[in-house]
């Protein structure tokens, strides 16, 4: 890795099955960013933990975020690929952070009040605090870029507030990020409420599709996806949301821009048009998930990359924190 390329940062929570938005969102992204980049990916396990979850599902859904990763395209050898616990400067950081970040703020994250209401018998301090480990995981990495969905825009607002917080009770401190979304699929909807994100925790799965359905499993979720009674294949995300959904959809996964999307479906039927979208949606995903199964196979190279990607993270890491920990008079030795 070279110091002086602009950084990218990104994570993803190993929490549930994974859909394509999480795919569309970020990831796919990141695999077209990397050669310009100095990259950091992480695995999220400090926050998949704000919410509970089975110890040996997490253990077993932060491999496969790994193998995954690598089958999407992400280069290990391009990229410090690792998992967040592994590096113990995010949770130290996290607390510093902490002295610069107001109750007020954290209570008003839309998230935190959208996971309070879902998870109301389990309001921990995790679950506030999620923002500021989250601001804590792109500052340490002097983060130029930050790939993410739309849901994300809070959450990197907040990480900008404190770092110029920080930067101006003492001396610039912290590189100030910046978030970039996809011109296309920032924001990947629900297929039977267009309304919705999809997501990963929707309570009918039939409206998200996971990057490890098969075949017959995304044709069908995408047979049954609400379109309009209007039978016309144009995007018009205010007027044709559901239509305008699986365009999107099809052109990243076509790589296709919306106007060649649109002209291939000229005329044609939403039955067409939605075999069509299953079908380009199918054909991507069946290798990425034997190569993720290959990988899988193959826990002995999965650590090797953990263990030299926790490494190159570490060095950056630990040099924004020793700077930290000067700047606010930790007593170092
Ligand atoms: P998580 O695990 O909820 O989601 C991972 C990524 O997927 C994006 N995403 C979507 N994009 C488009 N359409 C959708 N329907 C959709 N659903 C999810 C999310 O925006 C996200 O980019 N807090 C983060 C994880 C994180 C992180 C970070 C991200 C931890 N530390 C530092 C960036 C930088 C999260 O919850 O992701």
């Amino acid at each position: 890795m070279e110091e002086n390329k602009a950084v990218l940062y990104s994570a993803v929570q190993p929490t549930n099955k994974l859909t394509i938005g999480n795919y569309i969102g970020p990831i796919k992204n990141w695999v077209s960013l990397q050669n310009g980049y100095d990259c950091f990916f992480a695995v999220a396990n400090m926050h998949a933990i704000t919410v509970r979850q089975n110890p040996a599902e997490l253990r077993q859904r932060t491999l496969e975020l790994v193998a995954l990763y690598i089958a999407c395209g992400v280069d290990p050898e391009k990229c410090a690929l690792y998992v967040q616990s592994h590096v113990h400067e995010h949770a130290e950081l996290c607390w510093v952070l902490n002295t610069f970040t107001y109750v007020g703020e954290m209570e008003r994250m839309t998230q935190f009040k959208d996971k309070a209401a879902r998870h109301a018998d389990n309001i921990n301090m995790g679950l506030m605090d999620y923002p500021v480990l989250m601001a804590a995981d792109i500052l340490l990495y002097q983060t130029d870029l930050v790939p993410v969905g739309l849901d994300q825009r809070q959450h990197v607002e907040i990480a900008r507030d404190i770092a110029q917080r920080f930067n101006n009770a003492y001396t610039p401190t912290f590189k100030v990020p910046e978030a970039l979304y996809m011109k296309v699929g920032a924001k990947i909807c629900d297929l039977l409420e267009p309304a919705k994100k999809m997501s990963k925790s929707a309570e009918n799965p039939n409206g998200s599709v996971f990057l490890n359905d098969d075949r017959d499993t995304v044709l069908r979720k995408f047979k049954r996806a609400v379109t309009d009674s209007d039978a016309q294949v144009k995007f018009d995300p205010e007027n044709k949301p559901g239509v305008s959904n699986l365009l999107s959809i099809y052109s990243v996964f076509s790589e296709k821009s919306i106007a060649e999307a649109e002209a291939d479906f000229a005329g044609k039927g939403y039955g067409e048009f939605k075999l069509a979208v299953g079908e380009v949606v199918a054909d991507k995903l069946a290798p990425i998930q034997r190569e993720q199964a290959k990988l899988l196979a193959d826990k002995d190279y999965l650590n090797g990359v953990l263990k030299a990607g926790a490494e190159k993270a570490a060095f950056r890491a630990g040099k924004t924190l020793s700077k930290v920990y000067k700047k606010i008079g930790f007593y170092q030795i």
